[in-house]
């Protein structure tokens, strides 16, 4: 019988101690790999590692030079240049700090006339690049990946969504509370373009995400939680707080 591989869980007591063990993960793989190819969220979860991931290639522990990115959604109908564009929050974050070209980082265009030419155009880049080593992941509130949003059915694909309410809510701080101007729509990369990266590491902080952690980890696999399908991955490590792990019975930091 084969052996049954799970998700790798590792506990940090704090928020900064979880940022900056990813960091130290993602630097040791680019340092392996230089030329690595990086898949990469946003959200508040990962401006701590992002962060760090900064600070370690400052203090001259790696380059940064030879990656290349894909991140993972973007709001549809506002233009790459927009002050609340994922594109921007990446560039404030991570780019600006770590030097990487434009030319090496890749986002979906909010801004096309024909979405659905983009998100195939996506896919080749991808396809192209050789398929991603190492997708970062956060995890939304309502157990979403990327922008795969809870409900009857998922998309394998690149895809155009409509945001769940609570979604649009959680994205409200990069609109400055605005919550109608956050977009109603956005393109995410699909769940098989999520599960084919070669290794998966999502990133979880916070009392909010505990449930939804706990469930991940440990029911089954279901469209109604987008992260269960992880469960399928055999190179998931998820990393988390305490707070992130107080619902998984019998967990302790490790760390
Ligand atoms: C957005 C992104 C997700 C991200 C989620 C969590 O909806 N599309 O990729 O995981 O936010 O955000 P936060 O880290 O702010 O909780």
């Amino acid at each position: 019988m084969s052996e049954i591989v799970k998700a790798r869980l590792h506990v940090y007591p704090n928020g900064g101690a979880a940022a900056r063990a990813l960091a130290r993960h993602v630097a040791d793989a680019i340092r392996v790999k230089p030329d690595l190819v990086l898949g990469l969220p946003t959200g508040r979860t990962p401006v701590g590692f992002y962060h760090e991931l900064s600070a370690l290639a400052e203090r001259g522990y790696f380059e940064f030079r030879g990656v290349t990115t894909f991140n993972l959604d973007e709001f549809l109908g506002i233009p790459p240049s927009h002050p609340s564009s994922y594109r921007r929050f990446m560039e404030t974050h991570l780019f600006s700090r770590v030097g990487l070209p434009a030319s090496q980082t890749n986002f979906l265009a909010g801004d096309v006339t024909d979405p659905e030419a983009e998100c195939e155009r996506y896919e080749r880049a991808i396809a192209r690049a050789g398929g991603i080593d190492v997708q970062i992941l956060g995890i939304g509130t309502n157990g979403h990946i990327g922008f795969n949003e809870p409900g009857p059915i998922l998309q394998a694909r690149t895809h155009r969504v409509t945001m769940r309410p609570e979604t649009r809510r959680s994205n409200a701080a990069l609109f400055d509370g605005n919550l109608g101007a956050v977009p109603r729509e956005a393109l995410s990369m699909g769940m098989a373009t999520i599960l084919q990266a070669r290794s998966i590491v999502l990133l979880a902080t916070g009392q909010t995400k505990a449930s939804c952690v706990a469930r991940l980890l440990s029911g089954g696999i279901t469209t109604e939680l987008p992260a269960s399908f992880l469960q399928l991955h055999s190179a998931v490590d998820i990393v988390v707080d305490a707070a992130a792990a107080s619902a998984i019975p019998g967990a302790v930091s490790e760390h």
